[in-house]
């Protein structure tokens, strides 16, 4: 409400409050091949259109006459804990590619606004320096899952990640090579591949990683940063996915709740219940991955219904407005991941830009639904009864 009221005292904000905006001023700021990986989408970007075209086929149909004294409560529940707001900052790589202060400025926007932050097994970042800057804030760890022979890897990654205040782990299924992203295959450009560290920061950090390499090549990450950034790289792309059977693995090395993101089927929706994860990601990787393939919120309502009452169904893909995660949560989402459009706050802001992102999404958020008279983000309030599906 406060962010509301500033806009409407007719100062020019430094960021704008049309989140359209944002898309449109990252574009101006950043250079082509931060633009390329940021806008890149697999193929012919079929995927990234279907994902925001599937809002539009849900409309909210407002309630006249509710009478309520407080705004809507935008409170919910996941993973056993109550969190102030349904949204969370998605994994996003390489953010000082964006701006040089990085995951630090993202995580400390998240810790402060109280949105849980998920860092990236790709951050340009490394563990610890991203626990110190989000403070107090909930904090969730994303793995890119290295092969099964480099076990000793993952175990490292996960037992940094628990030390250092991540406390439940998100496991990404659909990257185990980036996809077919033709904006970065035309830039020659792979984030991963930059001989300034930046894209090696967790790998280049991890004891377990150094003393392999040194091992292999006898030389220092530091001297060769090339062959380090492939080597990296290659292990938390190792090209091939592991099966189901691998799920027990991380529960072992793992001391807290498992979610697991990119799941668009509602066969796969029930293996994650039939395994006792705690949760699942409903996800396309933004269209990064899969071209052609389903839109997030359209699958969203199927798994719900399957395995909804089982376990934290999460959303992402597409959310770019309070209304977006509205229509996500009344289909029985949880909590929506919101991806791209941080990452132009950060390109446009840095933590300040992150901040104002987090907080106009939230604020058209409840001011959506207060005039919707929907009283809560609580499923007795917002659900199903509140959408009606129009196709155009
Ligand atoms: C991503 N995403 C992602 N996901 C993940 O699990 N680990 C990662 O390192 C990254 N990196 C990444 C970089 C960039 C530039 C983008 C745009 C996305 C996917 C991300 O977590 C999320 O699923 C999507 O961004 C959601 O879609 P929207 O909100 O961008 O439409």
């Amino acid at each position: 409400n406060s962010v509301y009221q500033r806009g409407l005292q007719f100062e020019r904000p430094t960021l704008s409050f049309q989140t359209a905006k944002w898309e449109a001023d990252a574009l101006d700021r950043m250079s082509a091949e931060s633009k390329g990986y940021v806008f890149g989408n697999a193929g012919t970007g079929e995927t990234a259109r279907k994902n925001r075209d599937a809002f539009a086929r849900w409309s909210i149909v407002p309630s006249r006459l509710v009478k309520t004294s407080a705004l809507p409560d935008l409170s919910t529940e996941v993973l056993g804990e109550k969190h102030a707001f349904p949204v969370a900052v998605a994994p996003v790589g390489v953010q000082r590619i964006f701006n040089p202060e990085g995951e630090v400025a993202s995580a400390a926007a998240a810790g402060r606004e109280s949105v849980p932050y998920i860092m990236s097994t790709a951050s340009s970042t490394s563990i610890e320096d991203v626990a110190e800057a989000n403070g107090d804030g909930v904090r969730w760890y994303q793995l890119y899952w290295p092969a099964n022979e480099h076990n000793d890897i993952t175990i490292s990654l996960l037992s940094r990640a628990k030390k250092a205040g991540f406390s439940a782990l998100f496991v990404t299924l659909d990257t185990y090579i980036l996809g077919w992203r033709p904006s970065d295959m035309d830039n020659g450009y792979n984030p991963f591949l930059r001989s300034d560290k930046i894209g090696v920061a967790i790998g280049f950090s991890d004891p377990v990683f150094r003393s392999q390499f040194k091992e292999k090549h006898g030389i220092e990450i530091e001297e060769d940063m090339h062959t380090a950034a492939a080597e990296w790289t290659r292990t938390i792309f190792p090209g091939f996915s592991h099966g189901w059977e691998d799920i027990a693995f991380l529960q072992k090395h793992w001391d807290g709740p498992i979610v697991l993101k990119g799941i668009q089927s509602v066969t796969d929706a029930q293996k994650a219940v039939e395994l006792g994860v705690q949760g699942i990601v409903v996800s396309n990787h933004g269209g990064r991955q899969v071209d052609g393939g389903v839109s997030s919120l359209g699958v969203l309502p199927r798994i719900v219904d399957a395995v909804g009452d089982k376990l934290d169904v999460f959303f992402d893909s597409g959310i770019r407005a309070g209304a977006d995660i509205a229509k996500a949560m009344a289909l029985g989402a949880r909590m929506c991941l919101v991806g791209r459009p941080f990452v132009y706050g950060l390109a446009l802001g840095g933590e300040e830009g992150v901040s104002h992102v987090l907080k106009t999404l939230l604020g058209d958020l409840e001011l959506t639904l207060h005039l919707a008279g929907i009283e809560s983000a609580n499923p007795k309030h917002l659900n199903r009864a509140i959408l009606e599906r129009e196709d155009h």
